[in-house]
């Protein structure tokens, strides 16, 4: 080894050792002829005394910022007072006796130690020197840590870590595909997968029973802050299993995981809600649990309300529904009004609502309160003196699901419910079979066209498809879903009437899916899983906002890497040797962006 120690290694045991350590140098200071140096590594930091002699002269004036030094030297404890107790480091230093400048450095084009001040576009652009950040190498540290643990429960359950190609056929999660095209057979194109959803029930069927990977997954859609074209899951499929078990299993690995990185304790087992409660108390699919807030349903009330806004919604089919904001009632009428903004931009057409006084209900919506109905509202919403209520209306129910749910995650944060540090699990399950696709009218997987339908609503395939829930279930963790998966079907007579189901017809299944037809033909047992995003949950666990932050190399809301400013035109040459039209290719713009941290 070139260095007998780490930077961070060194205590008073080490005390009069020769030691030889390489590292960046972090700071340096003159003290009337010396230079005392701060020695980084990821490991830690260690204070250096370089004199003239030890490093040859005029070189103690070119030391600098960032240059990479190796210094031999013995390791002396520092006197009283002079200590550092910051420092794991802090109570010896190292006298150096030769020193070696091993790599340059040039200015740095930013100050790494101006942390987040720092513009995204430069740290992605020089990600190496970003890195070098303590903050974000503990990041990293803590993916891996997170990795290993997942590997080490997964083997301890029988698990197999197997590997699927990256090569492949389109695989149907609903995004775009990356394409790529094929130089052995022009005019052919691989698509990159978007989960190896396929291979893993393949596994299933060739008895492998239950099936690991960490994996690449690659989506050609729109990025937000927690989407990026490449990411990467935790991949799980088992055999002669049913929901429970997977989430039993499940909650196991993130109690592991969660404990071995955080130091922190789950409660199980995680509570359990059905995507109907989701939408309806909480205004979303993945709720955060985090904030005890909850929307609730009050348009069988307006008929005796007569409010024109709130009886309109439920005439043309919508909803009106509202919710209870504790201690809200000392706001002012134009603090209350600033959260109007939020529901008009989800497409409400505003926000109504009332305060509990000690004198009864005061506020906009208070003159409707005063009958029957108005009086079963307030008693439904619990209203003590001092809160307040905040309703939305509209024809679309889709809209005011959207509104309030936008809103209770901002008053979530307002109300101070939102504590750094809390890890909050939910499932959310019994999703709709499918999603009526905005343009067709045709009913689309929710999840995938492979998860199973529920028994009971089996009947209802063909003639109520909306109507179908699924055997599938999210993991959701503060809001963010963190995972999702199903049972799958089985058995290939369902499995085509769920691809008539949704518009596909045999010859086109045979063409996509021919593979899976055939295999389930072939001895299949009952199978399921689950995928969990690896990037999402090592974001929420280093208590961030954005993927982007704990993938090394991400990204940008373009799909460009700053880093290396893919992708790139190809030459012509290249293009024709994959059978590829020549055509001529728009030089590229530089990259300069500003991302974003919200979804757009
Ligand atoms: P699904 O599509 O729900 O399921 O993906 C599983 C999990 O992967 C994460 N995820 C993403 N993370 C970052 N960027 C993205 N673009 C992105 N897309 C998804 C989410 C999500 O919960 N084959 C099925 C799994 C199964 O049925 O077993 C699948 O891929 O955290
Ligand atoms: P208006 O009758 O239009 O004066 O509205 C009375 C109150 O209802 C105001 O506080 C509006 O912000 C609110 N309001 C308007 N449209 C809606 C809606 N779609 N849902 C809830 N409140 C609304």
């Amino acid at each position: 080894m070139l260095r007998t120690h780490t930077c961070g290694e060194l205590r008073i045991d080490q005390v009069d050792h020769e030691v030889t350590l390489i590292g960046w140098i972090n700071a340096v200071r003159d003290h009337g002829g010396l230079k005392f140096v701060d020695l980084r590594d990821r490991y830690g930091r260690i204070q250096v005394q370089i004199s003239p002699e030890s490093i040859g002269g005029d070189a103690l004036e070119t030391l600098r910022f960032d240059q990479v030094l190796k210094v031999t030297g013995s390791v002396m404890e520092r006197p009283d007072g002079m200590r550092n107790p910051k420092l794991e480091t802090g109570d010896v230093e190292v006298i150096a006796t030769s020193t070696e400048i091993l790599g340059e450095c040039p200015p740095l084009p930013f100050n790494p130690d101006s942390g987040d001040q720092v513009n995204d576009e430069l740290r992605f652009r020089y990600r190496f020197i970003d890195m070098r950040r303590e903050e974000i190498q503990r990041r990293f540290r803590l993916r891996s840590d997170m990795q290993f643990a997942m590997r080490q429960y997964l083997h301890g359950h029988d698990f197999l870590d197997l590997e699927t190609p990256m090569l492949t056929k389109s695989t149907p999660e609903g995004a775009r595909d990356f394409l790529v095209p094929s130089r052995q057979n022009p005019g052919e194109f691989y698509a990159l997968p978007q989960s190896p959803q396929i291979f893993k029930q393949i596994f299933m069927i060739s008895g492998f029973d239950r099936y690991m990977q960490v994996v690449r997954c690659f989506r050609d859609e729109d990025l937000r802050a927690d989407r990026q074209p490449e990411f990467t899951q935790l991949d799980l499929e088992m055999a002669c299993i049913d929901e429970s078990d997977i989430m039993g299993l499940v909650e196991g690995l993130m109690e592991h995981v969660v404990k071995e990185v955080t130091g922190k304790e789950v409660t199980l087992p995680f509570p359990r809600l059905s995507y109907k409660e989701a939408m309806l108390s909480y205004g979303s699919d993945s709720p955060d649990m985090r904030s005890d807030l909850r929307i609730q349903e009050f348009s069988d009330l307006v008929e005796g309300l007569e409010f024109k806004v709130f009886s309109g919604a439920v005439d043309s089919g919508g909803a009106v529904r509202g919710m209870r904001i504790p201690g809200g009632g000392q706001w002012s009428r134009k603090e209350i009004e600033s959260l109007e903004p939020i529901v008009k931009q989800q497409g409400a057409g505003g926000l109504a609502w009332f305060k509990m006084t000690d004198d009864g209900p005061a506020g906009p919506v208070s003159r409707f309160l005063a009958g029957a109905a108005g009086e079963e509202l307030i008693q439904r919403l619990g209203m003590e003196p001092g809160d307040l209520a905040c309703f939305v209306a509209d024809g679309q129910t889709r809209v005011v699901v959207n509104s309030l749910g936008q809103l209770r995650k901002e008053l979530a944060i307002k109300l101070g419910h939102i504590e750094p540090g809390v890890l909050n699990f939910c499932w959310v399950e019994e999703f709709p079979l499918f999603d009526e696709d905005e343009e067709t009218g045709q009913p689309t997987p929710c999840h995938h066209p492979f998860t199973c339908p529920h028994p009971d609503d089996l009947g209802n395939l063909e003639s109520k498809p909306l109507e179908v829930r699924a055997r599938a279930y999210d993991l959701v963790l503060n809001g963010f879903e963190v995972g999702g998966g199903s049972i799958r079907i089985h058995q290939r007579e369902l499995q085509e009437r769920v691809f008539t189901a949704i518009g596909i017809t045999a010859e086109e299944a045979e063409s996509k899916f021919g593979f899976l037809l055939e295999a389930l033909r072939f001895g299949a047992p009952p199978h399921g899983g689950i995928a969990l995003g690896m990037d999402r949950l090592a974001m929420i666990l280093a208590g961030l906002e954005t993927i982007r932050e704990v993938i090394a190399f991400p990204k940008t809301q373009r799909g460009t890497c700053q880093l290396t400013n893919a992708p790139d035109p190809v030459t012509t040459d290249q293009l024709s040797e994959v059978g590829l039209m020549k055509e001529p290719v728009a030089k590229k713009e530089p990259v300069a962006e500003e991302e974003s941290g919200e979804d757009s």
